[in-house]
């Protein structure tokens, strides 16, 4: 079928044969489609949406657009966690060598920022000289040695993502449930891993606003991975109250990380880490149950297995393990604004959308596809929602290399929000989601 007449059928909101989304998808990755027509045909679906046959098809043909592996491949028992995007959400980075460390592999296949939101391999890439485009070879070896690697889609394995990811992010057609549940899951099967747990974030800060679409967006993504004999589970998490942790940035998240992965950090991280990999060592039979999983991280946590294991997948992939070790080695500007609080008061919540644009803003995100983006920039939050503040009180420190605006500054200071008394927070995991039976 013609191009256009593709994109048109789309644009009126007609159901696409499988078999011409796949003509699509491979028309794309071989450059025979341009840009701008996979751009309109994005937003054509972004609109119309796509029915479930048509994600399924959208799917297989992103996922079987270049290399993929079987579980079988990976010799071991396998397991993987994928964000849908929060800010501030570097929860893949500790979780992933946690995981490792208690025996369970983990071939991450991660992505960058998206939209307000930053991207595991952004943020890896962060470490001088770590590189996220192994291929299949060298990513087996760092994965049989290390237990675990952390990649991104490349001209070979999983091409179609690795296009229309760039493209979804700097054209506002990210927010869409089948061109999520298709960009995640033709990844992560493509992968190989036999577990996967899903953490769906919900709220202002995240693509999905509500609850019922959030849930949709998880059911999509269990019954895909299902359909392809994967074990696939879901939480629904709060991307509305606050970012997570108090760090958001590229360089800043690593550090972050390190500091939690050796025992400093904050409750959230904690939190959410602990959970999403305890889902995996119990989906992946190495734990019976959350306490003994627990237990297991736990000691990876203290012993420092963690840790050790996080610092030999940086070298294994290029990067330098000693500038993790001193965290501030790491590329931060010298560069600060730090914003007080005026007023006294109860932090009740921290705006995650205003910081994630901002941070956009600063440099580190794109704005087009070939932008390069700014490892140095970002935020740290020196309180957090439920904080009880005095006049004065540092709220942020704003890390630039290129001077924010007034306008910028004031948006970052309103995304503070304060009540009289000490308020409820919601819970930040908010519901499980299993396969149907
Ligand atoms: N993560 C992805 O890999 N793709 C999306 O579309 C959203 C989050």
């Amino acid at each position: 079928m013609l191009v256009p007449m593709i994109i048109q059928k789309k644009r009126d909101g007609e159901e696409l044969p499988s078999e011409v989304i796949r003509e699509f998808i491979q028309g794309y990755v071989s450059g025979n489609i341009a840009d701008y027509q996979a751009s309109a045909f994005l937003m054509a679906v972004f609109f119309k949406g796509m029915t479930d046959a048509e994600t399924a098809a959208l799917t297989e043909a992103m996922m079987n657009s270049g290399d993929r592996f079987d579980p079988a491949d990976l010799g071991g028992i396998t397991a993987d966690k994928h964000s849908t995007g929060g800010v501030g959400d570097k929860i893949s980075i500790p979780l992933a060598p946690i995981v490792a460390s208690c025996g369970v592999r983990v071939p991450m296949m991660s992505g960058r920022g998206l939209g307000h939101t930053g991207g595991t391999l952004d943020k890896l890439e962060s470490i001088p000289g770590f590189r996220t485009n192994l291929e299949r070879d060298e990513f087996l070896r760092v994965l049989n040695r290390f237990g675990v690697a952390m990649i991104g889609q490349t001209d070979r394995m999983v091409p179609a993502d690795k296009k229309l990811y760039a493209l979804r992010d700097v054209t506002a057609t990210v927010e869409c449930i089948p061109l999520i549940a298709a960009s995640i899951m033709s990844k992560k099967i493509a992968a190989g891993p036999q577990n996967l747990i899903l953490d769906v974030k919900v709220g202002r800060g995240a693509f999905m606003k509500n609850r019922g679409d959030a849930e949709r967006l998880a059911r999509a993504m269990v019954a895909i991975g299902t359909a392809h004999g994967r074990t696939v589970q879901a939480r629904l998490t709060d991307m509305g109250t606050q970012p997570l942790g108090h760090m958001i940035g590229n360089s800043l998240e690593i550090i972050e990380s390190a500091e939690f992965l050796q025992g400093r950090g904050s409750d959230d991280i904690r939190e959410l880490t602990t959970t999403l990999a305890a889902d995996m060592l119990i989906m992946a039979g190495k734990a019976v149950d959350h306490t003994q999983a627990m237990q297991l991280i736990e000691t990876a946590l203290t012993s420092g297995s963690a840790f050790k294991t996080f610092l030999e997948m940086v070298e294994a992939q290029g990067g330098d393990p000693s500038v993790v070790q001193q965290p501030y080695s790491l590329p931060v500007s010298s560069r600060t604004i730090t914003l007080s609080s005026s007023r006294a008061g109860w932090i009740s919540g921290i705006d995650p959308m205003a910081l994630g644009l901002a941070s956009v803003e600063l440099g580190a995100g794109r704005t087009k596809k070939e932008d390069d983006i700014d490892p140095s920039v970002g935020f740290e939050l020196l309180v957090k929602a439920g904080d009880r503040i005095e006049p004065e009180r540092e709220l942020i420190r704003i890390f630039y290399t290129k001077p924010p605006s007034q306008e910028l500054l004031e948006r970052v200071r309103n995304a503070f929000e304060f009540s009289e008394d000490k308020p409820v927070l919601k819970s930040l995991i908010i519901e499980q989601i299993l396969p149907e039976r």
